[in-house]
């Protein structure tokens, strides 16, 4: 009897540890109620409040919109979710490995990077700004005309510089983080920076007056986010049907509300 006890017990153990095995490989987690619930993988670029940064007043909890975007259409479908914070430039490279399986990042669907990765609908429009030092006088793309101007590798607001650098000549200047654009304009090094207009209010809130904002003509195609998914991935029209519901139905405004209106 005890030896039939024990190898049941030990079978136990071995079907246990098997299913860990096989579950880790699947990314998958058993749930308390048994049933599976696969985690995806969400790739993001914290430097980027409202839409994702780290709350530090509450520790290293990556908070924003994009989060809670992500967390209503995967609970809706399902899903668990995990977080990999990485710099800007690394989510279509992360997308294109299998690293991540999706991107929420405030990222704009361009033509260009339509070719490397498939898109949701667009799920917010924002306008790009103007950043510098109060009273620097600049206002207008014009203004920028031999000045120092810094934006964000990788992003659309990087190509836009570009192109303005064609006709009105200025000095671009890229760097990784959005937070070491805003220090570099306090230190001097940068006249001015291009950023997505949502982004740049927090950081002229918080600047105590040191800081001003002026918006830019932005084509509108072009300033729109959208979720990411790798060429091809199922997920795309799981992720957009869900969206298009929440868009309807009120539940996307609320989250606008919620982190866009504080400001
Ligand atoms: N919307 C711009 C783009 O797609 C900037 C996005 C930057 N996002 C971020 N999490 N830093 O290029």
């Amino acid at each position: 009897m005890k030896k039939w006890f024990s190898l049941l017990l030990s079978s136990i153990l071995l079907i246990g540890l098997l299913s860990a095995c096989g579950t880790s490989e699947k990314s998958s987690e058993k749930q308390s109620g048994g049933e599976e619930k696969k985690v995806l993988k969400m790739g993001t670029s914290a430097d980027y409040a409202p839409f994702e940064y780290i709350d530090t007043a509450k520790g290293d909890e990556i908070v924003g919109f994009d989060i809670d975007l992500a967390k209503m259409i995967t609970e809706e479908l399902g899903y668990e979710f995990e977080i990999v914070d990485m710099d800007f430039t690394g989510l279509i490279p992360a997308l294109q490995s299998g690293k991540v399986d999706f991107v929420l990042a405030g990222m704009t669907p361009t033509e260009d990077r339509k070719k490397n990765v498939d898109f949701s609908d667009v799920y917010y429009v924002a306008k790009n700004m103007i950043v510098t030092k109060k009273g620097s006088g600049i206002k207008t793309v014009e203004d920028l005309k031999g000045k120092t101007v810094g934006v964000q590798t990788g992003s659309i607001q990087e190509g836009e510089a570009k192109e303005l650098a064609k006709t009105i000549e200025m000095k671009i200047e890229s760097r990784n983080r959005i937070p070491e654009l805003i220090q570099e304009i306090q230190a001097g090094r940068f006249d001015a920076a291009i950023i997505e207009d949502t982004v740049a209010k927090g950081y002229i809130k918080n600047s105590n007056g040191k800081l001003e904002g002026n918006t830019i003509p932005t084509n509108e195609e072009e300033a729109g986010s959208a979720i990411a998914f790798p060429k091809g991935s199922k997920l795309r029209d799981e992720f957009n049907k869900v969206l298009q519901e929440k868009m309807k139905n009120g539940e996307v405004d609320k989250l606008i509300k919620k982190w866009f209106d504080q400001q």
